[in-house]
């Protein structure tokens, strides 16, 4: 895996303790999905959790984590973070743990254009398909993963009794 990866618009590197403060901003414009999601939403503590690799799935060797940060590839200005794991769960699997985008920058295909770009990058391997988690009450999201064809549903997770604050997640993923 490369360590940065490079569109039309937009550079993903690899994110610093230096960039905590445009993390923060990223998560804390979403503030409101982010309720929706999990359980901690906290965009301080989730920031700092992004910035020192600690956002790993259960079980996955910290080796394989890159926590990139999405820059204007001109400007430098921060757009977006995103997370990937690397042979997780299996060793042809790659796992996008994160992708947000700040609202400022939402709706231009920029997410798109990020994910294209990933794609090719991964193609010539070892992983063999590219899989999501999403929050089952992130409408959006949803239509844009299914839009960028993953419609392979390898998991369903979610608290056992229905509340207004409950959280489900559904596990989607694409070949490569
Ligand atoms: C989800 C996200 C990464 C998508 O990136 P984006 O740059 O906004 O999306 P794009 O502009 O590339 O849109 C691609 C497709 O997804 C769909 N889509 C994206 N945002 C949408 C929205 N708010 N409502 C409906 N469809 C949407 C569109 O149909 C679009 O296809 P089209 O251009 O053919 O209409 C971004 O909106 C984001 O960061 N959202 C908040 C965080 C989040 O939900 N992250 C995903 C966690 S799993």
């Amino acid at each position: 895996m490369a360590e940065t990866l490079r569109s039309a618009r937009i550079l993903a590197r690899p994110v610093t303790n230096a960039d905590i403060r445009a993390v923060a901003g990223i998560y804390g414009g979403n503030r409101d999905l982010l309720v929706l999601l999990d359980r901690e939403h906290d965009p301080l503590v989730l920031s700092r959790r992004f910035t020192q690799g600690l956002n790993l799935p259960q079980s996955a060797p910290s080796a394989r984590l890159h926590n990139f940060l999405l820059c204007d590839v001109r400007t430098e200005q921060p757009l977006g973070l995103l997370s990937l794991c690397m042979g997780y769960p299996a060793g042809d699997v790659a796992y996008i743990g994160e992708l947000f985008l700040h609202p400022s920058f939402q709706g231009a295909g920029l997410g798109r254009e990020i994910c294209l770009r990933l794609e090719q990058v991964l193609r010539p391997g070892p992983a063999k398909t590219l899989r999501v988690g999403v929050g089952l009450r992130n409408w959006n999201a949803l239509r844009f993963w299914v839009k960028l064809g993953f419609t392979h549903v390898t998991g369903m997770s979610g608290d056992r009794h229905f509340s207004p604050h409950g959280h489900a997640f559904i596990e989607l993923e694409k070949n490569l």
